[in-house]
Order: structure tokens, then sequence, then C-alpha cells
């Protein structure tokens, strides 16, 4: 993707990874936009200087009036960064994740399939556009605390590679994010002094130093995620080990 001269919309980018991506995006002569749902989220961001809008990714009606709001005031529009998502610890024994579950799949899954559907069209037009989703490593390699969560990941991975190939030959270029465990507060306030989870700034710096110098990149990935999303290489056996070992691991260790 072209790295400058863009029209950003960055879905929860008022906060860790999208406010990371935003800024450095601003930095390099973009037009960078923010959709939040908190009202706290949108004011912080606001005063840093940032357009913002407000949406609830959960809700069709809202992503659609999102996309014909940001289409009408900026028709320069040419790029999205599907950020916005939530997770959530599950316990499926207990059987009360069901709200959990429409959630995260309302947010995680519809929110983007969705923003896509009423950007496209749009976006078709333009001479050059991306779309660029944000998964997880976890996409690869589930963790067994956030299952409903990995489902939606390892489902926008599917998408995205599907998304890719129907915009073929358009002006449309889909690429993916798929982040490590990174100091942001998604799970939780601990989740951004966690020593195991990767410093934000040092993700966000590797993110644009892979953009910068591998322009053609598809799947953007930090050299932390590898193990992660290249788990399945070395077969099954091994895969299920490093399963279990990161599921034990993760449960002996649980903040959430
Ligand atoms: N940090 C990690 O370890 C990690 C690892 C892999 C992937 N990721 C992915 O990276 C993305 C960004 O997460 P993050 O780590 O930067 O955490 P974050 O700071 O919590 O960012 C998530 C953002 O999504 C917004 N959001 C959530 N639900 C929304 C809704 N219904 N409508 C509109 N906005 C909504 C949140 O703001 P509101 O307050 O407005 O809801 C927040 O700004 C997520 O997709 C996450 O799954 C993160």
């Amino acid at each position: 993707m072209k790295l400058t001269n863009n029209t950003i919309l960055i879905t929860g980018g008022a906060s860790g990874i999208g406010l990371g991506l935003a800024r450095e995006f601003r930095k390099r002569d973009n037009q960078v936009i923010i959709a939040n749902r908190s009202k706290h989220r949108l004011a912080a961001a606001k005063a840093d200087g940032f357009v913002t809008y407000d949406v609830d990714m959960a809700d069709a009606a809202s992503v659609r009036g999102l996309a014909e709001r940001v289409i009408a005031d900026f028709p320069a529009l040419n790029g999205v960064i599907q950020n916005a998502g939530i997770m959530q610890a599950e316990s499926l024994q207990a059987g009360d994740s069901a709200k959990i579950q429409d959630e995260t799949v309302a947010i995680n899954l519809l929110g983007p399939m969705r923003l896509n559907n009423a950007l496209i069209p749009h976006f078709l037009k333009q001479k050059s556009a991306f779309i660029m989703t944000v998964t997880s490593g976890l996409a690869f390699l589930p963790s067994a605390m956030f299952p409903t969560y990995c489902a939606t990941k390892a489902a926008i991975h599917s998408y995205t590679q599907g998304l890719r190939y129907q915009m073929q030959g358009t002006s449309i270029e889909a690429l993916e994010l798929a982040p490590p465990y990174v100091q942001t507060s998604l799970t939780g306030e601990h989740q951004m002094t966690d020593p195991g989870a990767m410093p934000l700034d040092a993700f966000i710096a590797e993110v644009m130093s892979i953009l910068t110098n591998n322009p053609e990149t598809q799947e953007i990935l930090v050299e932390r995620v590898h193990a992660l999303r290249y788990a399945e290489s070395k077969g099954i056996e091994n895969y299920n080990q490093q399963f279990k070992a990161l599921n034990d691991y993760m449960a002996a260790h649980r903040t959430v």
C-alpha cells in the first residue's frame, strides 16, 4: 500500500493499536478519521486533533450510517483499518457466554464485513484503495480461554483471503494485520503493563517499518507473531504440542 496521501478511516482508532496507527499515518500526510463507540475516547481523539465519528460496530444501521457520513464528508476516502474489537474470556462449562458470543461475533466479525459492504462500491471508484483487517496471532493458534474471540479472528483471516481474491484487478488492496500479544487495554488495564506483551510503541514501529520496506506485503506480521502464524507449518503433531503448551501456560498464568 502507499503510505502517504490517503484518507483513512480507522475503527476503534481512539485507543491502543488503532491510535498508534492513526498517529503514524497522520505523520505521513494522510487524513485520518477515527470512529469509536465510547464518548470519552472520542473526546480524547478529538482533543488530539483527529476528525471523529461515533459508531457502534455491533449495530448494522450504525455501521451503514458511519460509511454514508464519512463518504459524504470525505469523498477522497480510500482506506479503512478494521481495527475495532473486543476480547472477553468465556467459561463454556458455566454455559453463560451467550451475550459475549453475540457481541463478539457482531463487533469482530459482522462489523468489518458490514462496513466493507458499505465502503467497497466507493473504494472501487478510487484510483487506489485499501482495506486492512486486524486479526490476531490467535487466529492461527487459538487460546481456549477466548474461544469466540479466536473464532472471529480466524474467520476474518479466511474472509480477508476471499476479499483479496475477489478484488484482484481492481483498485482495492486487501491487507491483514495479525498482531501478537501487545500492551493495550484489550482484555483490561493489566494488559497495558504485562511484561509478556509486546510494548505498543515497538509494535507500531515494526508495523510501519514492514509497510515502508515491503509495500507489496499482504499479511503484516511482526517477528513476535511468527511462531503463532506459522504454528501449523511443522505438522499437526507439532501444532498440537504448541496448542497444549500455549493453553497450559495461559491457564496457569490466568489474569482474566
Ligand atoms: N492488543 C493485543 O494483544 C492484540 C492482539 C491481537 C489482535 N489485537 C486486535 O487489535 C485490535 C485493536 O485492539 P487493541 O489491542 O488496540 O485494544 P483496544 O485499545 O481495546 O482497542 C479496541 C478498540 O475497539 C473499540 N471498540 C470496541 N467495540 C466497539 C464497538 N462496538 N464500536 C466501535 N468501537 C468499538 C474500542 O473503543 P470503544 O471504547 O469505543 O468501544 C477500542 O478503541 C482489535 O481488533 C484486537 O482484537 C490486539
